[in-house]
């Protein structure tokens, strides 16, 4: 089976989307681009244990509705150089960490790696998120998938303890902080456990059929590396919930929707907005709150507006004003005749979703100012969503609940291979790891295709194509490292012919053997810290 890294999923090497995001010049020049990115029309599938490939990014943001991280960036405090340079292009919901992190309060930054192979260039990138996030002052988790490789991956555990220290060497090396931070590996870690067995009772097979194509002969305990991973995802939120982020390549995205939703059925009440006291879809929901907000202030007295009133305002607005198709105006409508002279009255709902009688009860008591209780839900008059969100998450707290906060995350492009088309750690020339002699490292630099022209003349004339090169992407996403004046002289350089690429992979291969020399000391430098650290780097079990 390939895939079983972020490096397998990479098929980019083609221009950026839009065609000039990539050019430097095209940018001011605090926020120009510097990846590879990936265009063309294939599909894009999302499997984290299969051959995905993103070969489209905007298809990521239309199809799966992940967010452009650009426009997010503003709110991040000193991002990251992968923020900066557009490695990092996606993100579900990573505002609230932005905002921790800006105002010094509680976040966490979580991610987790299959121990099965070296770690390698693309797994630094995850080290170096995990690792800023600790630095700007977030709880740090790192986590070794080690059922994850056992039951996907069919790892032994001989070979899962020996990777299992190079990742958490390398980590350690880059700088992450193990007495701040917290390492575990998912076997040995009870409440983990405990936490995936309670989510797996809020998932079903069907679900994880639709979303991961499982079926018959999937084994059991592959299902239950994906209830483990969720866990994982929630596991800084046990103790307290708060913002985290969760920074993965995009093929992990379905885990991260699927904990998203976990964290939501886990709830004891969801706050909405309402009008009456029956409940409304969304889409009925947005149709009220429409006509509503269009109704005449002079007409509209609280006490007199009417759920008739509402419905006949709707019947007289021709449908194609109204921003709904058929079927929600008649269903709404019903629903409003049925209410008949119910007041219409905005007000903040608590639905109970599966609260216990106390905390239903308790919560009653805790709305200040006008309130209506309903069999499933109370409605409250004088308090805003917010106030709501808080208060709701405060008494499930207090009753025994989590009060998970939906996870965020952060998504990096897959890189390419030294070789053109995707970096796999099948074919070592395609890619760098961490443990490579730092030689080796130079020589697979100096081998690697570029993007240059087929002559010296060609390339002064019309420029190299830095958005197609490998080893511009070195550059862009390791060894330029913070220094954005240097990784945008090169691709200027390159751009405008003055840089040609025996040179430029010269200067490449070279940093790439300092890099490699000084982490590998480092690696070494940190053996004692590691096993001082607290996890287990020795796994019971055996097979
Ligand atoms: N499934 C991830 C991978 O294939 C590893 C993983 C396990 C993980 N638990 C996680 C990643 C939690 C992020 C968060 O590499
Ligand atoms: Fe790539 Fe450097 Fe050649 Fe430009 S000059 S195409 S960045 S190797």
């Amino acid at each position: 089976m390939t895939g079983d890294d972020p490096l397998e999923e990479s098929e980019s090497g083609e221009p950026l989307p839009d065609g000039g995001e990539g050019a430097a010049g095209s940018r001011s020049s605090s926020e120009f681009r510097t990846d590879g990115g990936a265009a063309g029309a294939d599909d894009v599938a999302l499997d984290p244990w299969g051959s995905s490939s993103v070969s489209d990014y905007r298809k990521l943001f239309e199809e799966f509705g992940i967010e452009e991280f650009d426009e997010a960036l503003a709110e991040v405090p000193n991002p990251h150089y992968l923020m900066r340079r557009g490695v990092i292009f996606g993100h579900r919901d990573y505002r609230p960490v932005a905002e921790a992190l800006r105002n010094d309060e509680p976040a966490a930054v979580l991610s987790g790696f299959m121990p099965t192979g070296d770690p390698h260039i693309g797994h630094k990138l995850v080290f170096d998120e995990i690792i800023w996030h600790q630095q700007q002052g977030a709880d740090a988790y790192a986590l070794i998938a080690d059922l994850e490789a056992n039951s996907a991956r069919g790892m032994s555990w001989d070979e899962i303890d020996e990777h299992a220290r190079d990742y958490l060497l390398s980590l350690l090396a880059l700088g992450f902080d193990p007495e701040d931070g917290t390492l575990y590996r998912q076997s040995t870690n009870r409440e983990l456990q405990d936490l995936a067995f309670e989510l797996g009772a809020e998932a079903n097979f069907s679900e994880l059929q639709a979303i991961y194509g499982f079926d018959g002969e999937t084994d059991v305990s592959h299902m239950q590396s994906v209830v483990t991973q969720m866990a994982d995802i929630l596991y800084p939120q046990l103790e307290e919930s708060k913002p985290t982020v969760i920074p993965v390549g995009p093929d992990q995205d379905p885990h991260v929707r699927l904990a998203r939703d976990l964290a939501e059925r886990m709830r004891f009440f969801k706050v909405s907005k309402a009008y009456a006291s029956f409940e409304l879809e969304p889409a009925e929901r947005d149709l009220v709150a429409d006509c509503y907000e269009r109704l005449d202030p002079a007409d509209v007295d609280d006490d007199s507006l009417r759920c008739v009133h509402v419905a006949e305002a709707l019947e007289e607005t021709p449908l194609s004003d109204l921003d709904a198709d058929a079927d929600t105006l008649r269903s709404v409508l019903t629903k409003l005749e049925e209410g008949g002279m119910e007041p219409v009255r905005p007000r903040t709902r608590f639905f109970d979703r599966r609260a216990s009688d106390e905390a239903f009860d308790a919560l009653i008591d805790a709305i200040d100012g006008e309130k209506r209780v309903y069999e499933g839900h109370v409605d409250a008059f004088e308090i805003d969503r917010a106030e709501a969100e808080e208060l709701a998450r405060e008494i499930e707290v207090d009753n025994g609940g989590y009060g998970f906060q939906p996870p965020s995350s952060i998504y990096h492009r897959f890189m390419t291979g030294l070789t053109g088309g995707k970096m796999s750690s099948s074919i070592p020339a395609s890619h760098i790891s961490l443990l490579d002699d730092p030689a080796d490292g130079y020589d697979k630099v100096k081998a690697a295709t570029t993007g240059g022209r087929e002559t010296a003349e060609e390339q002064r004339e019309k420029g190299g194509k830095a958005d197609e090169c490998p080893v511009y992407e070195l550059y862009a996403y390791l060894l330029a490292g913070d220094d954005d004046e240097f990784a945008k002289r090169v691709y200027d350089e390159c751009v405008g012919g003055e840089r040609l690429c025996g040179d430029c992979k010269e200067q490449a291969a070279q940093l790439m053997r300092e890099f490699l020399e000084e982490h590998q000391e480092k690696r070494e430098e940190v053996e004692e810290l590691l096993e001082q650290a607290d996890i287990e780097l020795e796994s019971p079990r055996r097979r």
